[in-house]
């Protein structure tokens, strides 16, 4: 047994059987085949993925939530998304909560960052996440135990002061104005004085697909906070370069912000044509609901049909980009 207490793969790490390997180097990510289509071109499996529903809603019902859409959008975007978590300063020996942590993505970098005398905690609010997160820890080599829960960031099931450190990775979306100065002090109850609480979001108005119409995805944006049923996630997937001012807000100290451009070109890997179609295939369902231009509706027509005659991932000058924000306050006091 390893310290983290979980059966572990072998060090050359080699799945088990009935297991696939993907990813590259010391984060290798071992999951169920059905699972996942991975990372490395020749472990990208494509698998009834494209009868679920493009809104790839987990047992919560909250859209872009479930495990084959995270794990997908992470392995597309994982260079710059490991990155992202690395910069946040977290130490050897810490105890560090992932606070939202999905599929469990994020949790081998931590594992390692905090080292064998870390320790750190998984909590998401679907519980099939959860169940995956624990699936994933049985067959993970982590240098560090990993304790995970299904409960709500609302009310964290954890005395204060009890983390180092909190990473929340594209959760905080999940909450509007009213309620995202509570959920930051939740956060910032359980980290001790001298901690650091980090969080992590996307910023769709740096969202852009080319060569299509530069205000395809701002008048998708604007129409989402008009429609009918403005969702919380319409509101909050556009706070990612406020998330500094919120957290100052919210008494953190020494708060730095940092937004990172994901670009990609064509040609694209396998796993990002998976991640940019599955991204078309839910705006576009979006774009049906709102009142969005009408030559816009046309082209959301033609980007989530791989059939199209000009399907915008087969242009050969196809770009991508995507804006990630992460933003780092420390808990008042104590010493670091
Ligand atoms: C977009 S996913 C991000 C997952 C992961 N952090 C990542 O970046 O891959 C947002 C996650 O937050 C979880 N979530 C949403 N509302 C939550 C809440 N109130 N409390 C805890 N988790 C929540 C969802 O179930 C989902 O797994």
């Amino acid at each position: 047994m390893e310290p983290g207490g979980h059966a572990c793969i072998s060090q050359d790490h080699q799945p088990p059987e009935g297991l696939q390997a993907f990813g590259e180097g010391r984060n290798t990510f071992v999951t169920k085949e059905t699972d996942f289509y991975g990372s490395g071109e020749a472990a990208v499996r494509i698998n009834g993925r494209r009868d679920a529903p493009s809104t790839h809603t987990s047992s919560t019902g909250q859209a872009l939530t479930d495990a084959g859409w995270l794990d997908t959008h992470f392995e597309a975007c994982r260079p710059e998304y490991e990155a992202m978590l690395s910069s946040v300063g977290i130490e050897p020996g810490w105890h560090v909560l992932d606070a939202g942590c999905g599929s469990g993505s994020y949790l081998p970098l931590l594992t390692e960052l905090v080292g064998r005398s870390g320790r750190v905690a998984a909590l998401d609010l679907a519980s099939d996440n959860v169940a995956l997160v624990e699936k994933r820890l049985s067959g993970w080599d982590l240098p560090c135990p990993v304790e995970a829960r299904a409960a709500s960031l609302r009310t964290l099931p954890y005395p204060d002061d009890a983390f180092d450190a909190v990473w929340c990775a594209n959760t905080t979306l999940h909450f509007g104005n009213e309620e995202l100065p509570s959920v930051l002090a939740e956060l910032r109850r359980v980290v001790r004085p001298g901690g650091l609480v980090a969080v992590k979001d996307i910023d769709t108005n740096l969202l852009r697909f080319y060569p299509a119409d530069p205000f395809l995805v701002f008048h998708l944006s604007e129409s989402g906070l008009h429609a009918e049923r403005v969702t919380t996630e319409s509101r909050g997937s556009l706070r990612g370069r406020e998330l500094r001012r919120w957290l100052e807000r919210s008494g953190l100290t020494e708060v730095w912000q940092r937004t990172t451009l994901i670009e990609r070109w064509a040609p694209l890997r396998t796993v990002e044509r998976q991640f940019f179609g599955d991204w078309f295939a839910y705006l576009a369902g979006l774009a049906e609901e709102r009142r969005v231009p009408e030559a816009d509706l046309a082209t959301w027509r033609s980007v989530r049909d791989p059939a199209a005659p000009e399907y915008l991932l087969d242009h050969p000058e196809f770009y991508a980009c995507e804006g990630q924000v992460v933003s780092v306050g420390r808990v008042p006091g104590g010493v670091r």
